[in-house]
């Protein structure tokens, strides 16, 4: 049976995959709480979680800032055994592509007994135009510590679409669903799909990672979230993820979009005007 819907909570809500999947599910008409810190719900102030969760059948769980933060796992373990006491029938995590901490976390959602089902992403193609590349490509340089390592960079799209399917649908409970693009592309690759698309100069330069590190300092980013970006380039480069995978395929019953598209469509769009 469907999950007979009060609320839907979407944490992240108003982000690259909570705004979508936010949208989508407002155009089936399923209620929706947007979570994020004006709700008030707030990662780091167990006291706002009681109010968010009011009400609420199902939830998409996404944390702030990145699932391989320590105590990620034990805030996640500790949402979902409130929602699961407080009636939450199905939780969906969005999770990332095997750091130890995110499958930690994954373990701690699934351990609250509700009906789970885990989105495990790549590289979000959207990084270029909604996140923090997106400056580099307005410059026309995307400087990075990274080198040959190819990547899967997997459409937000396709994110909340399978998302919305696990939140609304049934099938989805007990799924790890492995989410990337079609193909893997070098930070090179990309940039150049993205120079095609735009019709302008935009092209990678590799960095060392401490001058990377060091430049982000200069540049005004606090040490912490300086540290983090680090520590994802040299968690997640590390040539695990270079596979694409069919989890796009096993949850929609099609192929993932191409980057190719999204950097038309983006362009497109202006975003990159
Ligand atoms: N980017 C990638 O390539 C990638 C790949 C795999 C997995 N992930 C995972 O994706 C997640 C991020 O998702 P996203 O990219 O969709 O989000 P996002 O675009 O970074 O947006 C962050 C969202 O979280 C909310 N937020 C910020 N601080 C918060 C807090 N203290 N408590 C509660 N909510 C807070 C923000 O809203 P307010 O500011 O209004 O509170 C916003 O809705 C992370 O867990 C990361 O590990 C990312």
């Amino acid at each position: 049976m469907p999950v007979m819907s009060t609320h839907t909570l979407v944490l992240g809500g108003t982000g690259k995959t909570g705004r979508r999947i936010v949208e989508q599910l407002r155009a089936q008409g399923v209620s929706v709480r947007v979570g994020s810190r004006s709700l008030p719900f707030d990662w780091n102030d167990r006291s706002t979680w009681e109010g968010a969760l009011d009400d609420v059948s199902t939830v998409y769980v996404s944390y702030y800032p990145d699932l391989a933060v320590e105590g990620a796992s034990e805030s996640i373990g500790a949402f979902a055994r409130q929602a699961a006491g407080r009636g939450v029938k199905r939780l969906v995590l969005l999770s990332g592509r095997g750091e130890p901490e995110a499958q930690r976390s994954e373990q701690e959602l699934i351990g609250a007994g509700t009906e789970w089902t885990i989105v495990r992403c790549s590289w979000f193609a959207q990084n270029f135009s909604e996140a923090f590349l997106l400056e580099g490509v307005l410059a026309g340089e995307i400087a990075l510590p990274a080198g040959d390592v190819p990547e899967p960079f997997v459409d937000v799209e396709d994110i909340a679409e399978v998302a919305v399917a696990a939140l609304t649908q049934d099938g989805h409970h007990g799924q790890v669903y492995e989410l990337t693009g079609p193909r893997a592309l070098r930070f090179d690759e990309a940039a150049a799909e993205i120079a095609a698309a735009t019709g302008r100069d935009v092209r990678f330069v590799p960095v060392p990672g401490e001058a990377f590190h060091a430049g982000m300092l200069e540049a005004g980013v606090p040490a912490e979230e300086a540290e983090l970006v680090s520590f994802l380039f040299r968690e997640v480069l590390d040539g695990r993820n270079v596979t694409p995978q069919d989890g796009v395929f096993r949850a929609l019953g099609r192929a993932p979009r191409d980057f190719g598209e999204y950097a038309r469509v983006t362009a497109a769009s202006g975003a990159w005007s």
